[in-house]
C-alpha cells in the first residue's frame, strides 16, 4: 500500500520512564546493539515504515537523549513528573501540533520491532479498527499487561498485572505497549483516563476500554515475542544483541555471504556483506563496513568503518580502523593495523604493520613490522606510497613523507625524506663484521665461569 493511499501516520516514542535496573549513566535508550542506540534503532524502524512525524518523549534531564532524537530528525518532548504510559503520551501532544492521522506509539526501549509489523498495524487501523495494539504470546505472560478479547475476537479492554483478577492472570495474550489509533481520538480518550489503579499511574492501555465504551472498536495482532524484547537490565541488553545477531547473520546469508561459524561472527546494523564474501569464523564488524563480493576476511579480524573491495583478502588477525580503504586485491595480513589509509589494488600488507593517515599505491609491498610515524602528539601526517614501492621489514616511515613510485627502502630504514622514483634508501648503519669475536668471547666466559 503506497503511502499516498493512507492517512499521515506519526510516531511517539516513550522514553520518559526511570531506567534504575541498567545501573548506567547513559540514558537506557542510548545503550547500543547491534553498533547503534536502542533509540535509532526504534527511530529507523518508524523511517522505513514511513511514520513522520516522530515525538521523541523523555525525562527533563535526559538532555542526552534529546540530542540524540533531534539529530536523527525527530522532534522531542518533555514529561516531568512521570505519571504514567498515557500521561507521557499526553506529553507528546504539544510537539506533534496540528498534526491530523494516525499515531503510533513506541517504547524507546524495545528496538527489535520490524516495519512490517507496523504497517500490518496501518492495515489494522485500514480495515476498520479504531485502535490496533500489538500483542504477542508470552513465555512468561507475568510482567505484562494482559489482553481480554471478547466473544467476537475484539479487543475488550488491558487489564495491567497488578490490577488484574485471577482468571485475566491466565491470559497468556500480552501487551507489546506498541498501540495505534487515531491521534485526535486518541486524545480525547486519554483525557478520560485516570490513576485509579495499583500503580496510581495514567495508563495509556486504559484507552481500549474507554473506546470500547465510547462504541469504538478495538483490535490486538500479533507478533513473536521476540521483536518485543523491552529492555531494562543489562542482561536484557545482552539477549536483545543476541536476538539481533541472529537477525543479522541470517541477513547476511540470505543475501549470499558465506559465515562459515555465523554464531561467531558479530555484525553491525549496517554491515554490507555482498553476494559471494567469505568470511572466517570469530570476524567482529564494527559500525560503517562493506564488504564486496570475492572479498575474504579471515579469523579474528575486527573492522570497523572500513571498505573492502573484490578479491581483497584480511586476516587473520587484521584490524581495519575507520577510514580502512582496501582496494581490489590487495592482502592485509596477521596484526596488521590500517587507519585512515588506501591500499591500492594489489598492494600487500602482510605481516605486523601500523599503516595511518597514509596510501599505499598500487602493487606495493610492505614489509614485515612497518610503522608509518603518523603522530608527533599534537598533529597527524600523512605518508604517500608509490605504486610498486618495496619497502623493507621494520622500516619507520616518518610522516609528512613520500615514497616515490618503484623504490626500494633497505630494511630497518628510519625514512624522514622523500625518496624519488626508483630509488633506494636506506639509513641503517653499514654492516660491521669482526672475525672470531664470537669464539674469544664465549672462550673468556666459560674460562670465568669455571674458575
Ligand atoms: C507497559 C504496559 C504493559 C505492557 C508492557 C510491555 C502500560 C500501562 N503498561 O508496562 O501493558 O505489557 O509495557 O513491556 O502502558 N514511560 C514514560 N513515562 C512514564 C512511564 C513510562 O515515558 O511515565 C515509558 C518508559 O520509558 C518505557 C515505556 O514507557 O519506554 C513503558 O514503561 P514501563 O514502565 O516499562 O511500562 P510497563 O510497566 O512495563
Ligand atoms: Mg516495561
Amino acid at each position: 500500500m503506497t503511502r499516498a493511499q493512507n492517512p499521515a501516520l506519526a510516531a511517539i516514542i516513550l522514553a520518559a520512564g526511570k531506567s534504575t535496573r541498567m545501573k548506567s549513566a547513559t540514558s537506557k535508550v542510548l545503550h547500543e546493539i547491534g553498533g547503534r542506540s536502542l533509540l535509532a534503532h526504534v527511530l529507523a524502524t518508524c523511517d522505513a515504515a514511513k511514520l513522520d512525524p516522530q515525538v521523541v518523549v523523555t525525562s527533563p534531564d535526559a538532555k542526552d537523549v534529546r540530542g540524540a532524537a533531534t539529530q536523527f530528525g525527530a522532534r522531542t518532548a518533555v514529561q516531568d513528573p512521570p505519571l504514567g504510559t498515557g500521561h507521557a503520551v499526553q506529553a507528546a501532544g504539544q510537539a506533534l501540533g496540528n498534526f491530523n492521522g494516525n499515531v503510533a506509539v513506541l517504547f524507546g526501549d524495545t528496538p527489535l520491532i520490524e516495519a512490517s509489523t507496523l504497517l500490518r498495524m496501518v492495515e489494522a487501523r485500514n480495515s476498520g479498527a479504531d485502535v490496533v495494539v500489538l500483542g504477542f504470546e508470552a513465555a512468561d505472560p507475568a510482567p505484562y499487561g494482559r489482553l481480554v478479547l471478547g466473544k467476537d475476537g475484539q479487543l475488550e479492554k488491558i487489564v495491567e498485572a497488578k490490577d488484574a483478577s485471577k482468571e485475566e492472570l491466565a491470559i497468556g495474550f500480552v501487551n507489546s505497549g506498541v498501540l495505534m489509533a487515531d491521534a485526535t481520538q486518541l486524545f480525547d480518550l486519554l483525557d478520560k483516563v485516570t490513576n485509579d489503579n495499583a500503580k496510581g499511574e495514567y495508563y495509556l492501555t486504559d484507552v481500549v476500554g474507554l473506546a470500547r465504551t465510547a462504541g469504538l472498536s478495538c483490535t490486538a495482532i500479533k507478533c513473536d515475542e521476540s521483536e518485543v524484547l523491552g529492555i531494562n537490565s543489562r542482561s536484557d541488553l545482552a539477549a536483545a544483541e543476541a536476538a539481533l545477531q541472529v537477525k543479522l547473520r541470517i541477513r547476511a546469508m540470505e543475501s549470499g555471504a558465506t559465515l562459515v561459524a555465523p554464531d561467531t561472527v558479530f555484525l553491525s546494523h549496517d554491515t554490507e556483506l555482498a553476494a559471494d564474501c567469505w568470511i572466517g569464523p570469530h570476524v567482529v564488524f564494527g559500525p560503517g563496513v562493506s564488504v564486496a563480493s570475492g572479498a575474504t576476511i579471515k579469523s579474528f579480524s575486527h573492522l570497523e568503518g572500513a571498505t573492502v573491495a573484490a578479491g581483497a583478502d584480511i586476516g587473520p588477525y587484521a584490524r581495519l580502523r575507520p577510514g580502512a580503504d582496501i582496494c581490489r586485491d590487495a592482502k592485509i595480513g596477521n596484526f596488521v593495523e590500517i587507519k585512515k589509509a588506501t591500499i591500492e589494488a594489489g598492494a600487500k600488507v602482510n605481516h605486523l604493520s601500523y599503516v595511518g593517515d597514509a596510501k599505499v599505491g598500487a602493487k606495493a609491498n610492505i614489509g614485515a613490522g612497518v610503522i608509518t610515524c603518523n603522530y608527533d602528539g599534537f598533529d597527524k601526517f600523512q605518508t604517500d606510497i608509490g605504486a610498486g614501492a618495496f619497502v623493507g621489514s621494520n622500516s619507520s616511515l616518518v610522516a609528512p613523507v613520500k615514497i616515490g613510485d618503484g623504490a626500494y627502502i633497505g630494511s630497518g630504514s628510519v625514512v624522514t625524506k622523500q625518496v624519488d622514483d626508483d630509488a633506494l634508501a636506506l639509513t641503517r648503519a653499514d654492516h660491521k663484521q669482526i672475525d672470531g669475536w664470537a669464539a674469544k668471547f664465549r672462550a673468556r666466559k666459560t674460562k670465568k665461569s669455571g674458575d
